[in-house]
């Protein structure tokens, strides 16, 4: 399974590329908001400075609801750097655009999905990755591992070459469901990611260690 962080703050992005474990990288709105990036330069200068930290994919997501739009900003996006996924929302108009981007070979992110038949319109329209929402899911006392396997029985069916991207990750835990089920991909905190690292056997284990060669030198 693919580690990508769920994050706009390249301090972590460092840190996680560091880790020597990271795959990619998603953002959205609101992340980039979260860390001040405002203003179209400054946000398209902030996802080529994420690009140049990670090697894998980034999904850049557009702001734009109809086709015209999104089309726009997507080839926008796309030309920034070659690692750049665009990432489309889950609506009529967005179907339409992943799969003008497909016939383009522009890479696309379906995000904000939340049912199977979602799942299946964004595969059919040619997304590189379909993005469930896993964290939001649960929220609403809905089991979003749940969703996360039942896409992974329809894509298997017919063998869509979408990825499944379990997004909305919120911790360890989830992280570890979705490796079993199968997701390709998840993209989550870096807690979550640095959560797996922990165990007190571990711990206790590397004390007693140390201790001991100590005693004998
Ligand atoms: C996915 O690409 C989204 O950026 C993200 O995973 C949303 O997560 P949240 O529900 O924690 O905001």
């Amino acid at each position: 399974m693919k580690f990508f962080i769920d994050t706009a703050n390249l301090a972590q992005i460092k840190e996680a590329q560091e880790l020597g474990v990271l795959d990619g990288v998603t953002t959205n709105p609101s992340l980039m908001a979260k860390e001040g990036i405002t203003g179209r330069n400054n946000i398209l200068k902030h996802y080529v400075d994420i690009c140049n930290i990670v090697d894998g994919d980034v999904s850049a997501e557009v702001i734009s609801t109809d086709f015209k739009g999104m089309i726009k900003e997507g080839e926008e996006l796309a030309e920034l750097h070659e690692q750049i996924v665009v990432k489309v929302p889950m609506i009529k108009d967005g179907v339409k655009a992943i799969k003008y981007f497909a016939d383009k070979g522009i890479r696309t992110n379906c995000t904000l999905v939340f049912s199977c038949g979602q799942a299946l319109l964004a595969a059919k329209a040619g997304a590189a990755y379909v993005s469930p929402f896993i964290g939001r899911l649960d929220d609403i006392s809905t089991d979003g591992l749940n969703l996360i396997s039942e896409i992974r029985h329809i894509y298997d069916n017919y063998e869509f070459e979408t990825q499944i991207l379990a997004a909305s990750v919120r911790h360890t835990m989830h992280v570890i469901d979705c490796a079993k089920i199968g997701a390709d991909v998840m993209t989550g905190p870096l807690s979550a990611i640095e959560g797996l690292l922990k165990h007190p056997l571990t711990d206790s284990g590397l004390a007693k260690f140390l201790e001991d060669y100590k005693k004998g030198n």
